[in-house]
């Protein structure tokens, strides 16, 4: 059985190039039939556009991001085969995005009174303007002659940067839409919650293990308080409706807080208030092993 999975996990037809295609052709196609289905000519339709493509190009987003981490957590030919094609299904992620942008500067071009009146947020915009800026440099320094004007050390400046920013922008979306906004969540919205924390995870758990010297003796008093934060920022990333409200409506009770949450990216970063209280728990446990 596994040597069949290791050789088709190995085949030509779904790794490199191949797979760029299997995985942007769909959603290409989706787009294609979507555009025949919606008007157009009216700003909701556009935008549902957009949504459609940022639904197709989340799941590889979360993929790419946890790619690195899934041979060391979860050793196998399946995780060596996601890791191999990490850049590849990072392109595939830049592709859906690519169908996204058409439809922003459609929205922002053709319907700029609905954009203005309906979407416009500074901090969204600073925040997405980056996202892009950065997306498009590590999309041409997936090329050699792009990789070529960048040391090692800048290329993977660029591109863990890059990642965090846009895995952060896509998160915090479905953190709203489950733990802020009034209107009942969608099922996507708690899929794609779980998905892009489980990508996470996957990310602080292989960064645990990397550094987690298993011969060390263990240190009760580092270890137990260290559980204990990765437990409390477990229950707060399910919770956050029991207790955001409160820090929100403490955090705006200062001038400068909404003053620079006015212009400022992801600020004051409440969404992410409980992968910090584990990121410490995973910190102490790493030093409960000496
Ligand atoms: C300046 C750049 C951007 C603009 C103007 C923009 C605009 C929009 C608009 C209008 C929607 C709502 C679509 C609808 O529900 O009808 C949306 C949704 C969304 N955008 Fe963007 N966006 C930008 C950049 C980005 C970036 C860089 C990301 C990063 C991954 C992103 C991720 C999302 C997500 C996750 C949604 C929610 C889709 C859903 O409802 O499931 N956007 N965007």
């Amino acid at each position: 059985m596994s040597t069949n999975l290791n050789e088709l996990l190995k085949s030509k037809a779904i790794n490199g190039w191949n797979l760029f295609w299997l995985i942007t052709t769909p959603i290409s196609l989706a787009m294609i039939v979507k555009m025949t289905r919606v008007d157009l000519s009216s700003a909701e339709g556009v935008s549902s556009m957009i949504q459609l493509a940022v639904r197709c190009a989340v799941p590889p987003l979360f993929f790419a991001f946890a790619a690195s981490s899934l041979p060391v957590v979860f050793p196998g030919s399946i995780s060596r085969w996601i890791a191999r094609n990490r850049s590849y299904i990072g392109l595939c992620f830049a592709a859906a995005m690519g169908w996204q942008l058409t439809f922003i500067l459609w929205l922002v071009g053709i319907h700029t009174d609905y954009y203005v009146n309906q979407v416009y947020v500074l901090s969204d915009v600073v925040e997405g303007v980056v996202g892009y800026t950065l997306l498009i440099g590590m999309v041409l320094t997936s090329f050699k002659f792009g990789r070529s004007r960048l040391t090692p050390k800048q290329w993977k400046l660029l591109h863990k940067t890059g990642i965090y920013w846009l895995w952060i922008y896509a998160w915090s979306v479905y953190w709203f839409n489950l733990f802020y906004y009034e209107s009942a969540p969608l099922l996507i919205d708690y899929v794609y919650y779980l998905g892009g924390f489980l990508a996470w995870g996957l990310r602080l758990s292989a960064w645990t293990k990397k550094r987690s010297n298993a011969d060390g003796g263990q240190n009760v008093l580092l270890l137990v308080p260290g559980v204990a934060a990765i437990g409390i920022g477990l229950v707060a990333s399910s919770f956050g409706r029991a207790w955001s409200p409160q820090v929100y409506e403490y955090l705006f009770g200062f001038g400068i807080v909404e003053y620079l949450d006015s212009f400022t990216p992801y600020f004051p970063l409440v969404p992410f208030y409980p992968l910090l209280i584990m990121s410490l728990g995973a910190f102490l446990v790493v030093r409960s092993r000496g």
